[in-house]
C-alpha cells in the first residue's frame, strides 16, 4: 500500500508544480514591461502626479525625509517629491523608465537616486533606511503571488514607525496586470506588518480612476 501512497504523492507534486509553472509563465516579466516603453504604450501613465499625493502633501500629511518609490515608471511622483525637498530613491527594472526619469531629473535640475533593478532584490543597505514609501500602480502591476513579498520588502526598508502611503487600484476585473485590489486584500496582506491609519476610496482621483482607488496610509508596526 505504501508504494501506492508514494506514487500518488509524487503525481500530485508534479501536477502542482506544473500548475504553478504554467501560472508563472503567464506573469508579466521585465521584457514585457520594457516592450511597453519601446512601443510607447503607457496606458497607466497619468502624465502628471496623481492629484491625491499633491493634496496629501499640501495638507502636510507626508513626513519629510527619505522616500522610496518602487516601480516608479516615468516618475512624475519622483520629480514632484524631489522638488519638494524629499530625498527620493526610485526603483524600476525597465530601462525605458529609468532612462526617461534620469533625463527628466537632469533637465529640471532635480536630485534623485534612480535605481535600475528589481524591487524584490534591493540589498541590505536599504534596510530601515526610508521614512516613507509611495505606492502608485506598482502593487497592481506585480503578480498577486508576490504581494506578501512586496509587504515584507516594504516593511524591511522602512525605518521603525515609517509609513507606506499608496493608491491601490480597484479595477474590479479578473486577471491583469493591472490586478484588482480590494479593501480585504489590503487588510489581509498588510495588517500583520502595518497599522492601518486610513483606508478609504479616494475622492480626488483622476477622471479615469474615479472610485477605483483606495487611499491607504499605513504605519509600520514594531515587530
Ligand atoms: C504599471 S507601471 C506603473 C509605473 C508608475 N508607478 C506610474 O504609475 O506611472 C509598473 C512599473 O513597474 C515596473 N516593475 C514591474 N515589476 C517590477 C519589479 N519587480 N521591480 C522593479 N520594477 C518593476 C515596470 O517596469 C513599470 O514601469
Amino acid at each position: 500500500m505504501r508504494w501506492v501512497e508514494r506514487l500518488f504523492k509524487t503525481w500530485l507534486t508534479i501536477l502542482l508544480c506544473r500548475e504553478q509553472m504554467s501560472e508563472e509563465s503567464k506573469d508579466y516579466k521585465q521584457k514585457d514591461w520594457q516592450r511597453h516603453y519601446d512601443e510607447n504604450d503607457l496606458g497607466w501613465d497619468l502624465g502628471q502626479v496623481a492629484p491625491p499625493f499633491i493634496r496629501l502633501w499640501d495638507d502636510g500629511k507626508l513626513p519629510l525625509g527619505k522616500m522610496l518609490i518602487p516601480g516608479c515608471g516615468r516618475g512624475h511622483e519622483v520629480q514632484f517629491f524631489s522638488k519638494n525637498s524629499f530625498v527620493v530613491t526610485a526603483v524600476d527594472y525597465s530601462e525605458g523608465a529609468v532612462t526617461y526619469l534620469k533625463n527628466a531629473l537632469n533637465e529640471k535640475n532635480l536630485e534623485g537616486r534612480v535605481l535600475h533593478q528589481d524591487f524584490f532584490s534591493l540589498d541590505n543597505s536599504h534596510n530601515a533606511f526610508y521614512d516613507l514609501v509611495i505606492e502608485q500602480t506598482f502593487f497592481c502591476a506585480i503578480s498577486p503571488r508576490q504581494r506578501q513579498d512586496y509587504v515584507q520588502n516594504v516593511s524591511r526598508v522602512l525605518k521603525p514607525g515609517g509609513m507606506l502611503v499608496g493608491l491601490f487600484y480597484h479595477t474590479d476585473k479578473e486577471g491583469g496586470p493591472p490586478y484588482n485590489t480590494t479593501r480585504e486584500d489590503i487588510e489581509k496582506h498588510f495588517s500583520g506588518h502595518f497599522k492601518i491609519l486610513k483606508l478609504e476610496k479616494e475622492a480626488h482621483s483622476v477622471e479615469q480612476r474615479k472610485n477605483r482607488e483606495w487611499l491607504a496610509i499605513l504605519k509600520k508596526l514594531d515587530n
